[in-house]
Parts: C-alpha cells; sequence; structure tokens
C-alpha cells in the first residue's frame, strides 16, 4: 500500500494547473449511456473513481479509448444492464448509471452502495423519484432492481432534501422519458449544471439550468447525439491547494480554474487575511502572516461546500483565535478531527460542530486518511508541521487528486509517495 512522507514545513509557491472536475466528469461519463454515438470527453482527470466508473460501463458492454485526459465512450453495444456489487462496493457514485439504464433499457439492477465512512447516505430520494416516474423498483439480496417496461414518463419531483447525484440519476433518466419533468428543489452545484448544459446542447430541452427548479422535456427514449465536451475544472482541488497556500503562507496561482465556482470559499479565505486576485481563468492567493478565525457552516451551493470542509479545519488550526465549522451535509465527517489532534491540533468536537483553537504548533507524526477530503487536510497539516508526516491508506487521496504529490513537488512541497 502506497503512503505519503511529508518534511515540513516549507514555503511554496508557483502555479498549479487545476484539473477536471472528478464530480463533473462522473455524471457525465454515466450519461454516455444515454448516447446514440460514441462520445468524446476532454479534461478528464486521472483519477480511481474516474477509472472505476469506466470499468463498470466497459463491465456492461461499452468501449471505451483513454488518451492522456480524454475518452471517448462507445456505449452502442451496452446489453447488460447489471451493475455488481464488486463494483459499486468501492465508490458510492456509481448508483449514477441507475437513472440512464433504466430510462433507455425499462429495466436494470444496480448494487446498493452500502455504508461510507462519512455518513449513511441513503439513496431513498433517488428511488422515490424514479418510481415517479413510472418505474417499479424492489429490493433484492443487495441489489435495486428497477422495471418500466414501457419507458419512464415526467412527474413533478419534489426533493425533500437537496441531493447531488439524485438530481444528475432523475435529469438523465427524465432526459429520455415521455414528456415533462420539473424537479423542485434541485441541487445547483456547477457539476449538475454542466450535465444540464451537455444534455440541453445533445437535443434535450430544459428551463431553469442552474436554478432549483429544472424542467426537463424528454426524449420518449430517442438516444442523444453529444458532441465532444470538456470537464469543467474541479473547484474543490482548487479550493484544497489554496488552502494549502494560506497554510504554508506562500503565494500560489491556479490556473484552468473558474473562480465564480468558488465564491463561498474565497470568501471564508478573504474573511481570514489572506488576499485573493482573480481573472476568469485564474485566481492568486497572497498569504497573510497572521490568520483570522472564521465560523462555517457547510450547506449546499453556492454556500460554503461539505468537500472543503476537511481542509478548513486544518488551516483553522492555525488562526490566531477560536473558529467553529458545522457539518450540516454529513453526520459523521469529523473522522479527520482525531488524525489532526495526534499533529497537535486543539479542536472540540460536539454534535455536528468543530471548535478550533489556534494556533497551535504541530508536528509529524503517523497519521492515518479515513476518507477523500480527509485525507486532504492532513497533507495541508503535515505541509506546516514540523518535521516528517507519514500519511497512510493514501488511496483515498487517489480516488480524486490528480497527481497531487506531483503538483506539490512541483511547487516546492517536500512530498514522496513510498509503499509498505
Ligand atoms: C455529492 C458529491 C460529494 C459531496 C455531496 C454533497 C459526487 C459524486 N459526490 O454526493 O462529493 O460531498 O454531493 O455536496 O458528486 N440524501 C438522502 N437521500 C438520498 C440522497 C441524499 O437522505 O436519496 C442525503 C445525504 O445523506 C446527505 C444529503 O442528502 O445528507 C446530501 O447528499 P447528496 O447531495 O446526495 O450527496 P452525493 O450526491 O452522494
Amino acid at each position: 500500500m502506497d503512503y505519503f512522507k511529508i518534511n515540513g514545513p516549507k514555503t511554496l509557491g508557483g502555479s498549479v494547473p487545476v484539473s477536471g472536475a472528478k464530480n463533473a466528469a462522473l455524471p457525465l461519463i454515466a450519461m454516455t449511456i444515454l448516447a446514440q454515438a460514441p462520445v468524446t470527453i476532454t479534461n478528464l482527470p486521472h483519477v480511481v473513481d474516474i477509472k472505476t466508473l469506466l470499468k463498470l460501463l466497459h463491465n456492461l458492454g461499452a468501449d471505451f479509448t483513454l488518451e492522456g485526459n480524454s475518452v471517448t465512450i462507445d456505449t452502442c453495444c451496452l446489453g447488460n444492464t447489471k451493475a455488481t456489487y464488486d463494483i459499486v462496493k468501492t465508490m458510492r457514485a456509481s448508483i449514477l448509471v441507475l437513472g440512464p439504464l433504466l430510462a433507455r433499457f425499462g429495466h436494470c439492477e444496480v448494487s446498493l452502495p452500502g455504508g461510507c465512512a462519512i455518513g449513511q447516505r441513503p439513496i431513498d430520494l433517488h428511488l422515490k423519484a424514479l418510481e415517479q416516474m413510472g418505474a417499479q423498483i424492489s429490493i433484492h439480496a443487495g441489489y435495486v432492481r428497477a422495471e418500466a417496461p414501457d419507458g419512464l414518463h415526467g412527474a413533478h419531483i419534489l426533493f425533500d432534501k437537496i441531493t447531488v447525484t439524485g438530481t444528475a440519476n432523475v435529469v438523465m433518466a427524465a432526459a429520455l422519458a415521455k414528456g415533462k419533468t420539473v424537479i423542485t428543489n434541485a441541487a445547483r452545484e456547477p457539476e449538475v449544471v454542466q450535465l444540464c448544459e451537455v444534455l440541453n446542447n445533445s437535443g434535450v430541452a430544459m428551463e431553469g439550468i442552474g436554478s432549483s427548479e429544472l424542467t426537463v422535456y424528454g426524449t420518449d427514449r430517442r438516444r442523444l447525439a453529444i458532441k465532444p465536451f470538456a470537464v469543467i475544472p474541479d473547484r474543490i482541488e482548487a479550493g484544497t491547494y489554496l488552502c494549502a497556500a494560506a497554510i504554508t503562507r506562500s503565494p500560489v496561482t491556479l490556473t484552468r480554474v473558474r473562480p465564480d465556482h468558488l465564491e463561498a470559499v474565497l470568501g471564508k479565505l478573504e474573511e481570514m487575511g489572506v488576499s485573493i486576485d482573480t481573472t476568469d481563468s485564474t485566481i492568486t492567493l497572497r498569504p497573510s502572516e497572521t490568520l483570522k478565525p472564521v465560523d462555517i457552516t457547510t450547506q449546499e451551493y453556492p454556500a460554503f461546500p461539505t468537500d472543503m470542509q476537511a481542509q478548513f479545519l486544518a488551516l483553522c488550526t492555525q488562526a490566531e483565535g477560536t473558529s467553529t465549522i458545522e457539518e450540516r451535509l454529513f453526520e459523521n465527517r469529523f473522522m479527520h478531527v482525531s488524525e489532526l489532534q495526534r499533529l497537535g491540533a486543539d479542536i472540540t468536537l460536539k454534535g455536528s460542530t468543530a471548535t478550533v483553537k489556534g494556533p497551535s504548533p504541530l508536528y509529524g507524526a503517523d497519521v492515518m486518511a479515513t476518507d477523500l477530503r480527509a485525507s486532504s487536510a492532513l497533507v495541508l497539516a503535515a505541509l506546516a508541521a514540523e518535521g516528517e508526516t507519514d500519511i497512510h491508506r493514501i488511496y483515498h487521496l487517489d480516488r480524486g487528486y490528480e497527481a497531487l504529490e506531483k503538483k506539490f513537488g512541483k511547487i516546492g512541497a517536500d512530498i514522496a509517495r513510498l509503499s509498505e
């Protein structure tokens, strides 16, 4: 198993090109099930989650060719409609094939994703919405079995909670359904917006893209002509590198980024005292010698993202005073707290709120990655810590960060990938 050895503290400097967004690429890859011809996707990040979904599509009978950061996916010969446990258990986002498989074939089976380190993460809202669209759904032997022999029909879906992959699943199902689907309380994340835009450019009439009420006019099972497109930049990767710059008090410029997708994150960084300059596709962070404490509550987009909670928790350990971070989306997303404490952080957890007292001197230690974003918080703390930190189980990081050690190495971090 690989682990990272990080020697800190180091001042960083230079520029980091931001990769394509994993969470945008996943639904877009699932969407190719709806295509009538091969689809080319560029700016695809080289991360394990993407490979996992491509493997799942391959198991279903699709072909793909990966070249650098582009992939061409041909789902014309896809004939198997069962997404099996061995793949789904490794990546919950595999549930994204449910909507498109059902819409195209009128039946499918997808393994239930099962437990997750950061919370229960049920899929009840996905299933309820598909039932409203005419699917008969049963759970049997750990699988969701969905059938709609006469195809799906439009419906009015009201999501009780905002769900990102739930919205994506329903939008993809609605694209090939018969009639009009209205989704109220839809997710507005940029990744959902891109999915809608690509579908819209592929002949699916839509209204309300980017708003919380989406209307989708289905094609009644006519498959889509999808033109080549590039995945949007990864706002969470970008936010992680900005936190690295702030915690090491280093000037760093991000390129190939969308600052407009990061408003809540940039706002909190500025509140902490660093200076931020943006152009259409770059963000430059100029550090501040002292960081101010902040209060953060994670919420759905455009508010502060839960996927940046762990990184800000690491950053707040270096602020002068008491910060609070309330996690509103996932009930168990604080596994990184005890690992940050091993490095010297002063964090108290009460319910869904973490209180961080800073600045704490951090010292290198052995720590364990527990989930994708929790792991990046450990990298940030290690960059600021005195001495050597070994971060074990970095397969979590490999799921979502492209070439992390190379990108950090290029801006001056002392970080090595080793095997144990
Ligand atoms: C997506 C992101 C993940 C991010 C999360 C929240 C992908 C691949 N993953 O996950 O990185 O942290 O959004 O921004 O894009 N819920 C239900 N029932 C459902 C569905 C969701 O109760 O059927 C709850 C969840 O438990 C959670 C909340 O709704 O409390 C939001 O979850 P959701 O937006 O669905 O997260 P994901 O789409 O799984």
